[in-house]
């Protein structure tokens, strides 16, 4: 039974500096601290991008010397407020396809993780570059990886959620070739799940028949309301990661607001 450890949107900061007067750096160590605690055994920790908030080398660096701390072995891939080329000077052992692209398939016994870059640049041209994109050559890319999954069902892990997921803000900026990327995945039929970040809230559902998870950042949230323009708003809730675990049924998949446990324990 696979046990796959979802971190989306650290959003790292140089040394110093916060975000709404919170700590990203801090606030991921602590994660990874939770992990290594509970999760030890976890068959990968997969981080889905946003990994440093300004893609500066500075904040990629704090992010590698954190990632040394962690016990399970780590699969990951950039989002929108990232730049392919800085992430890759600090982390180039990390697996690429064929292409640059910061995508890598993952067999295990029970299911087939294939991990896709979403991130829309370059060119790095703002808000344009926010938004999430899968050209086609990487949309070929993940068609050869559902076409040679054999009997293994595939979880698919990306920065932008593929759908809609009811923030109008949000929504304006998410995966733009959405049918494009569902006409792919539905002609092959052995996705189970989709795993995705970029919104900072918990959110589940189904998009064309496929069920999803979103989840929450171990930086900041996304505050209500729903129907508000501005996607720079941020409100200070726990942080949070996923636990997806493969069953001879299906996947569960659990959120972690491992911020509440520590406090619990601190209380006790
Ligand atoms: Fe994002």
């Amino acid at each position: 039974m696979t046990k796959l450890i979802v971190f989306t949107d650290l959003h790292i900061v140089p040394e110093g500096q916060s975000i709404i007067g919170l700590d990203p750096f801090q606030r991921f160590s602590a994660g990874i601290a939770h992990v290594n605690r509970y999760h030890a055994d976890a068959d990968r920790v997969i981080i889905m991008g946003d990994l440093a908030h300004q893609a500066d080398r500075a904040s990629y660096e704090r992010l590698k010397a954190l990632l040394d701390r962690l016990v399970p072995p780590l699969a990951i891939t950039i989002g929108n407020h990232d730049r392919r080329d800085t992430f890759l000077e600090v982390f180039p052992e990390v697996a690429q396809d064929e292409d640059g692209y910061i995508q890598e398939v993952i067999d295990l016994p029970d299911c087939r993780l294939v991990i896709l870059d979403t991130l829309f640049a370059p060119p790095y041209d703002y808000p344009r570059s926010h938004a999430g994109f899968l050209c086609t050559r990487r949309l070929a890319w993940l068609d050869r990886q559902l076409e040679t999954a054999g009997d293994l069902p595939v979880l698919l892990f990306m920065h932008h959620p593929p759908h809609a997921t009811g923030f109008t803000a949000m929504d304006m900026m998410r995966l733009i070739n959405e049918v494009d990327f569902y006409e792919v995945v539905k002609r092959r039929g052995n996705v189970l799940h989709i795993f995705a970040g970029h919104v900072h809230r918990t959110i589940s559902g189904s998009s064309r028949g496929i069920p999803f998870s979103v989840f929450k950042s171990p930086a900041y949230q996304q505050p209500m309301p729903f129907d508000t323009t501005d996607p720079s708003l941020a409100v200070d809730e726990p942080a949070a990661y996923g636990i997806a675990i493969m069953t001879d049924t299906g996947v569960l998949v659990h959120t972690e607001d491992y911020e509440i446990a520590v406090r619990e324990a601190e209380v006790a």
